[in-house]
């Protein structure tokens, strides 16, 4: 359940993602992204004159485009390891405002991987990383968030969004397909890391000295995990055509959450200042 401020801004962003075409306005605002999208603008709290850094945007992402949307004088900066993040300039052409913002510069795209970013330090008010950094395998979370930090400006904000283990213990998922950047020859490839409590605290909050951390759990009683993936025919053909419904679904379903053990908790929001 969301409060009122974000209920008022999940709207905001419904209206802005059905202005961008009609295959959006089909899809809806991803599931579970429509949270993630809310809590994380409402934290960043962007001001005029500050940069913003969304790493790992790919190509279906309205995050980092809808903050400039939001924020005429606000710089967004869009990356992702990927050279499909070269789709946001098509969808950004949709709005003359969001077109116009690429030709002076005020949103620039380009790759950057989230563990070596090629920015100076301190050069960023806030940074977001929403369903990303659990896709680079290994140790490689803890090293964006480290690099996440160093690019901060001091009193900057970094949210982080990810996936958590449905009230268990932390796992990792692998896949007989690509993911990503890493090619399937045949052997299952890493696909995500899937956090628990424990983890969250360990690989994300703890990774850099931060002078405030704290994290949000939201849980959707299952539906998403027991019922639409495992039991919805062609659930990727008809998330294209009635996803919208499951925007609203999703809505109906998500309260935020205190206890992590014995949830069905699905993701979570990281949140840290510098
Ligand atoms: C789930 S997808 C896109 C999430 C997107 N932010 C959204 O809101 O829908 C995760 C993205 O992380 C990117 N990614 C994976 N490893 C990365 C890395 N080391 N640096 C930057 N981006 C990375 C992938 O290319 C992919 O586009």
């Amino acid at each position: 359940m969301l409060d009122e401020e974000s209920a008022r801004l999940v709207e905001e962003l419904k209206s802005f993602n059905a202005r961008l075409g009609l295959k959006k306005r089909l899809g809806g605002v991803q599931y579970g992204r429509v949270i993630e999208y809310t809590r994380a603008y409402q934290f960043l709290h962007l001001q005029a004159g500050h940069r913003l850094l969304d790493i790992g945007t790919g190509k279906h992402s309205i995050f980092p485009l809808f903050c400039a949307y939001m924020n005429p004088a606000v710089t967004c900066h869009i990356t992702d390891i990927g050279e499909y993040v070269n789709v946001q300039r098509k969808i950004a052409r949709r709005i003359p405002q969001l077109a116009a913002a690429f030709e002076t510069g005020r949103v620039t795209m380009e790759m950057q991987d989230a563990t070596a970013l090629s920015y100076d330090e301190e050069s960023f008010d806030a940074v977001s990383a929403i369903s990303t950094i659990e896709h680079i395998p290994q140790d490689g979370d803890s090293r964006a968030v480290r690099e996440a930090y160093r690019v901060l400006k001091p009193g900057g904000k970094l949210v982080i969004t990810v996936p958590l283990a449905h009230g268990s213990a932390a796992f990792d998922t692998h896949r007989k397909r690509t993911s990503y950047l890493r090619k399937y020859q045949g052997e299952p490839t890493f696909f995500q890391h899937n956090y628990d409590d424990k983890t969250l605290e360990s690989r994300l909050l703890e990774a850099a000295p931060f002078s405030e951390t704290s994290r949000e759990l939201w849980d959707d009683g299952g539906f998403y995990q027991q019922k639409w993936c495992k039991r919805v025919p062609m659930r990727n053909t008809l998330k294209h055509l009635i996803g919208w419904w499951l925007t609203e679904l999703c809505l109906k379903k998500y309260r935020m959450i205190e206890t992590y053990e014995g949830s069905r908790a699905l993701l979570a929001v990281v949140r840290c200042t510098k």
